[in-house]
């Protein structure tokens, strides 16, 4: 079959691999049907992730099509279609049995990425994403083996519903509306997203839907602020034009602060020199930019949220300001498997349209140059979804969200 696989820095090639085959009684061998590119995969992209090899195969969105099912498998069949959530659990370990599936300590045979991790087992491995969380081949590939398959997956038995309408129930949408409901966001809360790209365009459609009065948006990139402004209504901000936007934000709520922050962004934020130059020479663990100004705009005793990827240690971590104001925070990998029934409702029901984000439908077969688009923001790239077999028309395989979806299956 074919594959993305990674290869170094900036250097991941489609491929033809050997076919998946099941492997555990629970497994189910998934023909995928549309996967996507997410922010995550960007770090890897960039070759910031260790403990990758030669090979992997990306992907960590994805659904499909169940193939074959193992004998153990009593909650799909053959034939089913189902979006597969990020985060591989078990089901009934301790996390598991609280719905912290991230958390699962039965699926990951990597170390994770904690410095100071003690004997603490690793929390759940994901797909496509470094052996450091399990080293399981990913989703952005015509066919995954699907480990869990009790757990996981997600039927879909609403035909009328196209793959970009659930594709994203995978991880970004779960991600944006946990990251709001750990801001404890409600009617007429005031929330400050970091980062405009997926994961905060979700935040901030779901912060919408649960009733936030006001959402400020901080990015760089006019036009993902543009589209958030016109389609969820926030209040862009964009730091080349003003590099304290906490400062704008505190003005703007009469010297307060939000309720809660979001930092929407992670490791790699840009907009500090001094963190991107000593991260490069790894004397930084990472960027605290985003983070720091998220502690800034949240006004005392307020939530500062946090979906964004973090690794390592950051110098610039105010926590004697986070003490002062009595800051909360809350984060880490999203328990998609908690949130994505509730969501496909939403979805069902008209109050989420997660589709709106796409810009760039690819077959599989262009999915390199898709990383390098999403990488480079070009063609005001907001999400790429990756099709097997998909037949571009002749003068631009990139299909752009304002034009007539193709059909996906
Ligand atoms: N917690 C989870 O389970 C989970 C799931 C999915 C993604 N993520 C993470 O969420 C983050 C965002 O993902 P994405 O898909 O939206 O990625 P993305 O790279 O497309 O978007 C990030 C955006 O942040 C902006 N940005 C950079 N520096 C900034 C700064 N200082 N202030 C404000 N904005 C800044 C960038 O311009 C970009 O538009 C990534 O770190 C990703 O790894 C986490
Ligand atoms: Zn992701
Ligand atoms: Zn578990």
């Amino acid at each position: 079959m074919k594959a993305l696989t990674y290869h170094g820095s900036k250097d991941v090639r489609v491929e033809s691999v050997p076919d998946p085959t099941l492997i555990d009684d629970d497994d189910i061998i998934l023909r995928v049907t549309s996967t996507a590119i997410c922010g995550s995969d960007l770090h890897i992209y960039r070759g910031k992730i260790p403990a990758m090899e030669h090979g992997d195969i990306l992907g960590h969105e994805f659904m499909g099509v169940v193939e074959a099912a193992g004998p153990a498998v009593t909650h799909l069949k053959r034939g089913d279609r189902v979006v597969i959530p990020f985060t591989i659990a078990c089901g009934d370990c301790f996390f598991c049995t609280q719905d912290l599936f991230a958390a699962c300590e039965n699926t990951n045979s990597g170390r994770g990425a904690i410095i100071n991790k003690k004997q603490t087992r690793p929390g759940a491995g994901l797909f496509g994403y470094s052996h450091l969380y399990g080293g399981y081949p990913g989703g952005q590939a015509e066919y995954v083996r699907v480990p869990k398959a009790n757990v996981g997956p997600l039927v879909i038995p609403d035909s009328a519903l196209s793959d970009d309408q659930v594709l994203f129930l995978s991880d970004i949408l779960p991600t944006g509306y946990q990251a709001v409901v750990n801001g404890a966001v409600g009617q007429g809360s005031s929330v400050a997203i970091f980062g405009a790209g997926p994961v905060g365009l979700m935040a901030a459609a779901s912060a919408r839907m649960l009733g936030a009065e006001r959402i400020f948006m901080v990015d760089h990139h006019q036009y993902r602020l543009d589209f958030a402004a016109a389609t969820y209504g926030v209040e862009p901000i964009n730091f080349d034009e003003n590099d304290d936007p906490a400062e704008i934000i505190i003005e703007r709520t009469d010297g307060r602060g939000v309720d809660a922050s979001i930092d929407a962004v992670g490791f790699e934020a840009k907009g500090s020199t001094t963190e991107t130059v000593l991260t490069a020479i790894k004397l930084e663990g990472s960027s605290g930019q985003s983070l720091r100004q998220a502690m800034a705009a949240t006004r005392r005793g307020g939530v500062v949220s946090v979906p964004g990827v973090y690794a390592g240690w950051i110098h610039g971590f105010l926590f004697g300001d986070a003490f002062e104001k009595g800051l909360t925070f809350k984060g880490g990998q999203t328990h998609a498997q908690h949130w994505m029934p509730e969501l496909l409702d939403r979805i069902s029901n008209g109050d989420l349209k997660p589709e709106v984000i796409v810009t760039h439908h690819m077959s599989l077969d262009d999915a390199a140059r898709g990383y390098q688009i999403f990488n480079d923001k070009q063609e005001d790239c907001r999400k790429v979804v990756l099709t097997p077999g998909l037949v571009a028309p002749a003068s631009n395989t990139a299909t752009t969200g304002q034009q007539p979806l193709p059909q996906l299956l």
